[in-house]
């Protein structure tokens, strides 16, 4: 007898945790209830993620792990998501014991499907990658990753296609969901206890339905609704509006942090890379950003090793990185996507070695000012939802600022799922420390 039990990782980015949020809501919906240990579950499902080969790597290393568990008792392996769209009957190859392979639209039909191969429906591994134009997915609202704070997905796929990226080809075209579902899904989550929501999509900024645009979007479901902060996931710079940075000064429920991606300084690769603005244009959004919001976190993602990069080239990223002072940032070495513009059109010929150092003294140099960054915090008070403790010491709460910084605070207080002015402090590179406001 298969338990109606299931775990469920996601790897990779926002989108797919809150695709992970909308299968847990079909998986409970079709009488399934979630476990932390695989060694529990009757379905085990791996979210994956296709971006990097690295990612691809963890994935398939995870899924080759839990299969053994196949052994001990009876359940269905499942990997869904990107890596499913691209490997497709190819992560059989790798991972022979997988029950399901279900795409990035194809996902949510886990459970339906389940339930057919119980019946004796479809013997062997069930394959379905096909893409599909709708945006079925709506029909579930989505089980919050934390009980505080939840995704909304606005808009599905991407149209940018930038020259290294995979995500348009597995995730297919921009389609955008109507603001009234969005509206009614985030009073959902409200209902629910989660207080914070954060509104997802490959390029946020380019979000249009019946002329309400991002920044509109943004407005409705701050006046339409109960939640108490709003965040907002990726905003592509070339989409950036006046319209949307004055928002970061007039709307006191959207937090003061951006992830804007620049991918590099140099105006030669950002035109190869098919990013469509100069490092000049970025560097205006966020003067912009800061007028608006002078205390605005900003974070970032950042590729070396692009094809053809020169010394110099790369020096320009850390002279931007230098410039504009990161609260944080993610990044990474090129890695060959293939199907993508560059794998097809570039050599891949900077040496593996020169990624390596080029990004170590990336990392380097952005731990150091995320360090000095953090230490201009000292002293501020921020208002901090609480969302858990400390991985370390259950006794110390753990929260996010505005800025979205991880913040651990001594009280003695039951103070989970509330917002709280907290003091801060001390300061590293990751983490703030700080108290409650008397
Ligand atoms: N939609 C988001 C990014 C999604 S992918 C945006 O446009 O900002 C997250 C990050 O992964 C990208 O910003 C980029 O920095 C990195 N990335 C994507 N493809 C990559 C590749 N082939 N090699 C290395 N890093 C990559
Ligand atoms: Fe990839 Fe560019 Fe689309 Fe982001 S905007 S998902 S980097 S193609
Ligand atoms: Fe990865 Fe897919 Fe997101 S490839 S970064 S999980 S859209």
């Amino acid at each position: 007898m298969l338990k109606k039990t299931y775990y469920l990782h996601s790897y990779g980015c926002q989108m797919n945790l809150a695709d992970s949020g909308i299968l847990s809501a079909a998986m409970d919906r079709a009488g399934f209830s979630a476990v932390l240990d695989p060694a529990d579950a009757g379905v085990i499902v791996i979210n994956t993620c296709s971006v990097r080969e690295k990612a691809e790597e963890r994935a398939l290393g995870r899924l080759t792990e839990l299969s053994q568990l196949k052994r001990k008792h009876t359940c269905y392996v499942c990997a869904v998501g990107c890596m499913a769209q691209r490997m497709g009957d190819d992560i059989l190859k790798r991972v022979p014991e997988v029950d399901f392979i279900l795409g990035t639209e194809r996902l949510f039909e886990l459970p339906r499907l389940i339930a057919a191969k119980e019946e004796g429906n479809n013997g062997g591994t069930v394959i379905d990658t096909a893409m599909t134009d709708n945006l079925a997915f709506a029909e579930y609202p989505p089980v919050p990753d934390n009980p505080y704070s939840g995704l909304v997905t606005i808009t599905r796929g991407c149209n940018n296609f930038c020259a290294y990226c995979i995500v348009p080809y597995l995730r297919g075209r921009e389609r955008h969901r109507d603001p009234n579902t969005i509206v009614d899904e985030v009073n959902q989550l409200v209902e629910r206890g989660v207080v914070e929501i954060t509104l997802v999509g490959q390029n946020v900024n380019s979000y249009e339905f019946d002329n309400v645009n991002f920044p509109k979007l943004l407005k409705r479901v701050a006046a339409e609704t109960d939640i108490e902060r709003i965040r907002f996931i990726t905003s592509h710079p070339k989409d950036l509006s006046d319209e949307l940075i004055e928002l970061f000064a007039s709307e006191p429920k959207l937090m003061g942090h951006i992830h804007l991606p620049l991918q590099s300084g140099s105006d030669r690769i950002l035109d190869r890379m098919f990013r469509r603005y100069t490092y000049d244009h970025y560097k205006g959004r966020v003067q912009k950003l800061r007028e608006a919001k002078p205390d605005i976190a900003l974070t970032t993602d950042l590729i070396v090793g692009f094809p053809s990069e020169s010394e110099d080239e790369y020096n320009m990223t850390l002279d931007a990185v230098r410039e504009i002072q990161y609260d944080a940032a993610f990044m990474f070495r090129y890695s060959v996507r293939s199907g993508t513009w560059a794998a097809k059109n570039l050599i891949d010929d900077i040496p593996e070695e020169t990624k390596l150092a080029r990004l170590q003294t990336l990392i380097d140099l952005q731990k150091d000012i995320s360090a000095l960054v953090n230490q201009r915090e000292i002293g501020k008070t921020r208002t901090v939802l609480v969302d858990g403790t400390s991985r370390r010491d259950a006794s110390i709460w753990k929260g996010k600022t505005e800025g979205n910084k991880t913040i651990l605070i001594r009280s003695e207080q039951d103070i989970k799922g509330r917002i709280v002015p907290v003091t801060v402090l001390r300061a590293d590179s990751w983490t703030l420390h700080g108290e409650i406001m008397a």
